[in-house]
C-alpha cells in the first residue's frame, strides 16, 4: 500500500462508505470499478472485501484498480449475479453494499440471499431509481431501516440506506417511502433536504399531470403531493420555486 496513489470517493460513494462499520468485512455487489471497497481498504476502515459484478469487463477493471492501489491481497472477486455463489459465511461478511443499481434490482438480489436475514448483517443500499419500491421491499420483508443519508454528486441527488433484519413488519407513509423516515426527521437541518424535497414535488406533479391527461386515477399522486407540500410548508421550504404552482 505504501507509495500507491490515494483514492478519493465522490460524494455518493463516500456517503455509502460512511455507513460501513469499522472493521467490517464487506461484500460490494455490482462493484464495477471497485472504488468503494478499495477506498475502504486503503483507509484501513475494513479488513477484507468480496467484490462481485455480473460482467467480466467491470470486474477486470476492479482487479486492475485493486493492483494499482495496492489492496489486491485483501479483495476476492466474483463474476456472478448479485450475491449468488459468494461464500458469505466463510468470508465472515458483515456489511453488504449494493450501490448504483435500480431499487427493484436491489430488492431482487436481496430476496435471493437468505444470509441477509440475520440482525448482525448490515445492508448499505444506494438505489438509482425506485427508492419507494426498495423501502417497501425492506418494510415488508423484516428489514429495519437504521440510517439514511442524502448525497449530492455532479448536481444529482441520491439516497443511501442502512438496514438490518429484525423480522418485524414496518410501516411507512407514502412520503416516508419516498424520502425516508430518518431523512424526514432531520428535515431542513440537512442542507440537501430542500433540493431533494423539491425534486420529488416536481416528479409527483409530473406524474399527477400525466395521469390527469391520460384519464387515470390520480388519487395516489394527489395524496402524495399534498403530503410533500405540507412537509415543505412545515420546514419553511419554497416549493413555488419548482415552477409548477
Ligand atoms: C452503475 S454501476 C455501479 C457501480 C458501483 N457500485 C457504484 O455505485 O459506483 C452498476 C454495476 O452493477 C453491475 N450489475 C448489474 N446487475 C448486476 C447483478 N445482477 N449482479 C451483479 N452486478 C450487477 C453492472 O455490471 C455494473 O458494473
Amino acid at each position: 500500500m505504501i507509495n500507491k496513489p490515494n483514492l478519493l470517493l465522490d460524494s455518493r460513494l463516500a456517503a455509502a462508505a460512511s455507513l460501513v462499520r469499522d472493521g467490517a468485512v464487506v461484500a460490494d455487489v455490482g462493484t464495477d470499478h471497485g472504488y468503494l471497497p478499495i477506498a475502504l481498504l486503503r483507509e484501513r476502515k475494513i479488513s477484507f472485501a468480496a467484490a462481485s459484478d455480473l460482467r467480466r469487463g467491470p470486474l477486470r477493471c476492479a482487479m486492475t484498480n485493486a493492483q494499482k492501489y495496492g489492496v489486491q491481497d485483501s479483495i476476492r472477486f466474483y463474476c456472478t449475479d448479485g450475491l449468488e455463489g459468494i461464500p458469505l459465511a466463510a468470508l465472515r461478511v458483515t456489511d453488504i453494499v449494493i450501490c448504483g443499481m435500480g431499487g427493484q434490482l436491489i430488492s431482487r438480489i436481496l430476496s435471493e440471499c437468505s444470509y441477509t436475514q440475520n440482525g448482525q448483517i448490515q445492508l448499505i443500499l444506494q438505489p438509482m431509481s425506485a427508492v419507494e419500491e426498495l423501502r417497501t421491499y425492506l418494510a415488508e420483508n423484516g428489514f429495519a431501516i437504521r440510517e439514511e443519508r442524502i448525497a449530492c454528486s455532479k448536481n444529482k441527488l441520491y439516497q443511501c440506506i442502512a438496514a438490518r433484519f429484525d423480522g418485524a413488519s414496518h410501516f411507512y407513509t407514502p412520503a416516508q417511502l419516498l424520502l425516508g423516515k430518518q431523512i424526514l426527521q432531520r428535515g431542513a437541518a440537512d442542507p440537501l433536504f430542500a433540493p431533494l424535497l423539491q425534486k420529488y414535488i416536481q416528479k409527483t406533479q409530473r406524474e399527477f399531470a400525466g395521469k390527469s391527461r391520460g384519464g387515470d386515477d390520480t388519487t395516489k399522486s394527489q395524496t402524495l403531493l399534498t403530503a410533500l407540500i405540507q412537509i415543505a410548508k412545515k420546514e419553511g421550504i419554497d416549493y413555488a420555486c419548482t415552477g409548477i404552482f
